[in-house]
């Protein structure tokens, strides 16, 4: 009697016990795979310094790198190579050195450059990209396209993003955009997210704290002179919002961000409405029908104010 079960049975086991194997199996192997892209969740996440090939290039892979996560200690107001730029690292805001899913990384930037971009009405090479962070991000000087820094931070940007098909942007790679608000971004409000929320680590004026070496910053300033100029991607409302959304009060991540959507967007307002170095922007946008909605300064192709532009709202404008 039972045994006309067991034998279905014992064959349903086995069968299961199979698929699980190869289903955890695969898994496995995803993890370990030679691959240096490693998804997380189904996020781009770079590579870390140990998979940077020991010989060949690597060793110009990991100056790049280090650049990047060291910014100052070469470039900065102290540094070794040259002083050229404010005293911040590239990775204050290009998180786990351009490697953090929506951490601002650079996963799509050896796939997607040379790019025209419609700031500068040209076809920018990532040197031309990593300069415009020079003069802005970090309000400094641009560096040579030739020099051995200029060659190395290419050459660890392209490494981070071969395996990325070309002309893909794969999801959590740059800044994750976020819903607008039906009203404008408020900045007493800001005021009040930033004093909560900001303030212990970047200063009650902004100024950030530097590190015992005095060279480089322990926790980056937000805006007074040493912060970035009115020329960089983070004073544009949508910028700053979908960064720190997802990345602050550090070291929050996409899994588990801290601010609501409007605390972002308020905070966004009160510090990008205090004070910081100015760009001469005259030669960007040479089509103004191509600015962004919160590019902050005018003239536009709409009608609509520099405060509108700056503030929102924008669902009228967009
Ligand atoms: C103050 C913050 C800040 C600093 C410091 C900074 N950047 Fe950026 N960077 C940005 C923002 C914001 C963007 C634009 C992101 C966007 O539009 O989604 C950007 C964009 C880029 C891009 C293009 C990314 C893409 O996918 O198109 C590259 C390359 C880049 N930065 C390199 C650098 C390098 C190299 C340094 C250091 C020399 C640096 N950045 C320093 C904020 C910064
Ligand atoms: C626990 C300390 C801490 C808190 C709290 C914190 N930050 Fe940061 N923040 C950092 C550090 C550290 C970095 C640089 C990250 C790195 O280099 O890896 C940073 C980087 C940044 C950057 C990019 C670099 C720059 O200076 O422009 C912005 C923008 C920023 N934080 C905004 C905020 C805002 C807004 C809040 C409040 C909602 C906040 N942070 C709360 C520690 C903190």
């Amino acid at each position: 009697m039972l045994r006309k079960y067991i034998l279905p049975l014992f064959l349903t086991l086995l069968i299961t016990a199979l698929l699980l194997y190869w289903i955890g199996g695969d898994k496995k192997e995803t993890m370990v795979t030679e691959n240096k892209t490693v998804t997380e969740g189904d996020c781009w996440t770079g590579a870390g310094i140990y998979q940077v090939p020991v010989d060949g290039d690597g060793a110009e892979i990991r100056y790049g790198r280090e650049l990047i996560v060291n910014t100052a200690l070469y470039l900065g107001p102290k540094g070794t190579v040259a002083q050229i730029t404010n005293g911040m690292n590239c990775q204050n805001c290009h998180l786990e050195a351009g490697t953090k899913p929506w951490g601002n990384n650079y996963g799509a930037v050896a796939a997607t450059y040379p790019r025209y971009r419609d700031r500068s009405g040209s076809l920018e090479s990532i040197e031309k990209r990593v300069n415009d962070c020079m003069e802005r991000s970090l309000n400094g000087q641009p560096i040579d396209s030739s020099s051995r820094e200029m060659r190395a931070i290419v050459a660890y940007i392209q490494w981070l993003g071969k395996e990325v098909p070309k002309g893909t942007r794969p999801k959590g790679t740059g800044i994750k955009d976020l819903p607008f608000m039906t009203r404008a971004a408020d900045p007493a409000k800001g005021a009040l997210v930033y004093t909560n929320t900001c303030q212990k680590c970047h200063g009650a004026n902004g100024q950030g704290q530097l590190r015992q070496d005095a060279k480089r910053y322990e926790y980056p300033p937000l805006w007074g002179p040493h912060s970035y100029n009115t020329g960089a991607g983070l004073y544009r409302l949508s910028r700053f919002a979908g960064f720190v959304k997802n990345n602050m009060p550090n070291p929050a991540n996409y899994h588990t961000p801290v601010l609501t959507d409007e605390e972002a967007w308020d905070v966004a307002a009160f510090v990008n409405a205090q004070p910081r170095p100015v760009k001469d922007l005259r030669n960007d946008w040479p089509d103004i029908r191509t600015k962004p909605f919160d590019h902050p300064f005018g003239p536009y192709a709409d009608s609509l104010s520099e405060q509108q532009h700056k503030f929102g709202p924008w669902q009228k404008t967009k």
